[in-house]
């Protein structure tokens, strides 16, 4: 037998070899294990694995639908079969296949495990839980249901006009416009309305007017981005206060929900945007102990009836007098914990009577009128509500996070 005769029997016994391995044992190996060292090779590999992808899914289609439970049970077993990020046979051809393969072979290979990874979404739990409960879908190459909108080409086959539509996936209300939102029905609920104000700040509007003049040493407080020596991006949404106070007069009951900004590095409970719930309701006879009934009340309808309420005494230039509220710890019971250090106690907002000099800044006598007021951080009620560790969390926008609500 001549050299080159023999060079080329060796790829046909590994591609013979190949073709005999189960799809398991073919992602465990690496592309120089396999043989395959051709773009041809290449092809082949991954048409068995696209076959394998389909004929599973297949079967899991026509296997019936099963009670619910079943259903949900071989959903989530096929998909953790190709999509688990440990293990999941997807990640094991990247790791085995893509990332060890020899330089002449990566565009190849990557192309093809790119083509792959789409079609692959076919095992999405959505997807086949969609699928399996019927639906003409379920007959539709997996090449199609992966490659939504996308034109079926003549080599997948024929074009079927009576197929339904591709559905895109639908997105779903992010956690905190939804805390956000429950905040504002429990408040509307008790005839609160509610108000806006710019993000982009007058320095009197989110300083001078609430009582905190420049001199003050509390304007070190809040961490201030400014914009110029006149503008900041509000440091809280207490300016919308003084606003909602102008425009409207008293009475006033009012709920401003937002974002709010700060100069802070972020970390795990500190985001340079987060958003805030204010409060604020402004009548004749308005006493503390109105603060104190509507909070609690509000913090029970929020966290659950079982919870307590505490107010401890605190200080903000606008209220006198200023409290904290804080609710029994929600993770312990009360018990004392790590996360409420021990105290079975984790505040949960900043309140008080507004200062006169607020009410006289937003036109209201305070001779006349009284007022309490709230304000509270959104993020962390739906971290404390959700169990989430981490505020960054929010803002980055992963799908699989948000998923989750
Ligand atoms: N604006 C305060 C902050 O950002 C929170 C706050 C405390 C608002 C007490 C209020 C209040 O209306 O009465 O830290």
């Amino acid at each position: 037998m001549s050299g080159s005769e023999a060079d080329r029997r060796i790829p046909n016994q590994h591609a013979r070899t190949r073709s005999r391995m189960s799809i398991d044992e073919k992602t465990s190996k690496t592309l120089k294990d396999l043989g395959a060292k051709s773009p041809e090779a290449i092809g082949e590999l991954f048409a068995g694995v696209t076959s394998a992808l389909e004929s599973e899914r297949k079967a899991l289609i026509a296997s019936g639908a099963g009670d619910e439970r079943e259903r949900s049970q071989k959903v989530k077993d096929l998909r953790d079969r190709w999509l688990a990020r440990k293990g999941g046979l997807v990640s094991l051809i990247d790791e085995n296949w893509l990332k060890k393969a020899p330089k002449e072979l990566k565009p190849a290979v990557g192309r093809a495990f790119n083509q792959l990874r789409q079609l692959a979404k076919c095992v999405d739990t959505e997807s086949l839980l969609r699928e399996l409960s019927g639906g003409a879908a379920a007959a539709q190459p997996a090449a199609v249901a992966a490659t939504r909108g996308a034109r079926p080409s003549a080599k997948q086959g024929r074009l079927d006009l009576t197929l339904p539509g591709y559905r895109q996936p639908l997105g779903s209300i992010h956690p905190v416009t939804q805390v956000m939102r429950e905040i504002e029905d429990i408040f509307l609920g008790l005839g609160f309305s509610i108000e806006s104000g710019p993000e982009i700040e007058s320095v009197y509007y989110n300083f001078d007017a609430l009582n905190i003049p420049e001199s003050h040493p509390a304007r070190d407080d809040w961490d201030t981005l400014y914009v110029n020596s006149e503008t900041v991006l509000r440091t809280h949404t207490s300016p919308v206060q003084i606003r909602a106070m102008e425009k409207h007069g008293a009475p006033l009951y009012i709920l401003c929900p937002g974002k709010a900004y700060r100069h802070d590095n972020p970390d795990s409970t500190h985001a340079t945007m987060f958003h805030q719930v204010e409060g604020l309701a402004v009548d004749t006879d308005i006493s503390f102990a109105d603060l104190k009934g509507t909070l609690d009340y509000f913090a029970r309808k929020f966290f659950g009836d079982k919870i307590k309420t505490n107010f401890t005494p605190s200080f903000f230039p606008f209220t006198e007098p200023s409290g904290e509220l804080s609710i029994s710890c929600v993770f312990c019971g009360g018990g004392g914990c790590r996360i409420c250090k021990d105290s079975g106690w984790i505040e949960v907002m900043g309140c008080g009577m507004v200062h006169p000099e607020v009410l006289r800044h937003g036109g209201i006598d305070p001779e006349r009128y009284s007022g309490w007021a709230f304000g509270l951080g959104v993020e962390r009620f739906a971290m404390m509500k959700y169990d989430i560790n981490d505020i960054q969390l929010f803002h980055q926008g992963d799908v699989r996070f948000l998923e989750q609500f």
